[in-house]
């Protein structure tokens, strides 16, 4: 695309192609939506002030309206700011010249980046919300399988399917947390400090902060200009939440495999070989795993063009589109995409009990046992120690153990006591807030609806970008 250059961005004479390096037009188009909505509450805003003459602020505003409705093919500018000043010009004629009245496209870029990290944090948590509910409500519906938790990828102690399924909900719900965060630092309005300190108009801030609906103002343009804390907040979250569906990618992966036999994929999510006829492959939890990778990959860049940049607006700021808008595409390929898929999995219930079923990993609920008959934790460890020995060495499963091989090492073991090496009856009896055990799964079920609600009513405060259109739109100058 060949660029033109107003003279509205300085003087004639640069270099086609320096116009080309330096324009930001491409990733700007992503967020057009986000640049009309600016201009449309600064227009109110001028005229309110008589800034600009009220025929004028009406001409511009309806243009804007238009623009937003139909979508037309923008002029090739510099970036997306004079791409619809220039397109306005077409539109108005003269009143176009007053639109950057009291505005720089320093404080303007920022507005663009802090309304789509708004929406973008919202979308999110809405998302998350959505993932956890559907994950809380198989988890409701599982809670008699039971299979082995992991530590040291060794099976170490049986549980409820339930409980596997809340652990994955619980940090769904931080990450929905951590997204809220950055909505809320991106909630503050920088229209208004202009190019760096502010403007010699009566350009009344309040205005503008409240039709574009944030909760505030900045406090200084300085600081305001050079600021993409609310970026790196945004990419934070991110980061985190895709490091976890890369990490519940992983478990899939894992268990979908013949040497776990737990999990099935259902055929509309598997994925075949060009070569092996008998592939049924888990592609769509590798393809998660691997976008966590890009993802950490673009919150170190965005960090990397912070790093070293002193006070005030740089040209190295244009660079932060990059990261921003891949990463919003990205939660909005993945989280999506994760729901779905997690759906056409199914837990083969018999396999995950077989796992389980030899007794070994019930080995502490033995010695819990004792230990409520008063014996203490250490010395019940070793006697219980020394029947998985006997066990072993008999090569005979715990869970097969007579109650005489059991009593010639443990002198209390009785018929009650080997029921303990029951996996269900073992997850079932956990009695310690935050376990597997009935009671505390229920609470964890309830916590769950109470903290999406929370996240639900946090995301509803802030207005979608559709929303702020109807609201503009009819906010006529
Ligand atoms: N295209 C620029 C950006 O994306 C807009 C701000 C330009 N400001 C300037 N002083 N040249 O950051």
């Amino acid at each position: 695309m060949t660029l033109a250059r107003t003279g509205a961005t300085g003087q004639g004479g640069l270099d086609p192609q320096v116009l080309a390096f330096t324009s930001s037009l491409v990733p700007d188009l992503q967020l057009v939506r986000e640049d009309l909505l600016g201009s449309l509450a600064h227009v109110v805003m001028l005229s309110k002030q008589g800034l600009i003459p009220r025929a004028d602020a009406q001409a511009l505003h309806r243009a804007l309206v238009e623009l937003w409705k139909t979508r037309p093919t923008l002029p090739a500018e510099e970036d997306v700011h004079m791409a619809v000043e220039s397109h306005l010009g077409t539109l108005v004629g003269e009143a176009a010249r007053r639109l950057h009245t009291a505005r720089s496209r320093n404080d303007q870029v920022a507005l663009d980046l802090k309304l789509h990290v708004r929406e973008q944090c919202r979308l999110a948590v809405v998302n998350l919300t959505a993932l956890a509910q559907s994950l809380a409500e198989r988890a409701a519906r599982e809670r008699s399988t039971v299979l082995p938790a992991y530590t040291h990828r060794q099976r170490a102690q049986p549980v409820s399917l339930a409980y596997w399924f809340l652990s994955w909900t619980f940090g769904f719900l931080r990450d929905a947390e951590a997204f809220a965060f950055a909505l809320g630092q991106a909630n503050v309005s920088p229209l208004g400090v202009g190019a760096v300190s502010g403007t010699s108009l009566a350009n009344d801030r309040e205005v503008t902060r409240s039709l574009l609906g944030f909760a505030r103002a900045t406090d200084n343009g300085l600081d305001t200009v050079a600021d993409r804390d609310f970026a790196l907040d945004y990419l934070h979250a991110a980061s985190k939440c895709l490091v976890r569906v890369g990490r519940l990618g992983a478990e899939v992966v894992d268990y979908a495999s013949a040497e776990f036999g737990v999990v099935k994929l259902g055929d509309a999510i598997a994925c075949g070989s060009s070569m092996m006829p008998q592939k049924k492959n888990p592609d769509v939890f590798e393809l998660l795993r691997g976008n966590s990778a890009r993802q950490l990959g673009d919150l170190m860049g965005l960090f990397a063009l912070m790093k070293g940049l002193p006070a005030g607006y740089f040209r190295d700021l244009q660079e932060d589109r990059g990261p921003i808008l891949a990463t919003s595409a990205r939660l909005a390929g993945c989280l999506p995409i994760l729901q779905l898929a997690l759906k056409q999995i199914t837990f083969d219930a018999e396999r995950c009990r077989a796992l389980v079923s030899d007794g070994s990993t019930q080995a502490t609920d033995l010695a819990e046992a004792l230990v409520a008959q008063g014996l203490p934790f250490r010395d019940a460890y070793a006697r219980v120690g020394a029947l998985v020995a006997q066990s072993r060495t008999l090569g005979v499963p715990l869970a097969q153990l007579t109650l005489e091989q059991a009593q010639a090492v443990v002198p209390q073991a009785d018929a009650a006591w080997l029921r303990k090496l029951d996996p269900s009856a073992a997850a079932k009896a956990k009695l310690s807030a935050g376990s597997t055990g009935e009671a505390a799964l229920d609470t964890q079920l309830s916590t769950v609806t109470t903290r999406i609600q929370m996240l639900n009513a946090a995301a509803g405060q802030v207005p979608s970008l559709d929303a702020l259109f109807s609201r503009l739109s009819e906010a006529t100058p």
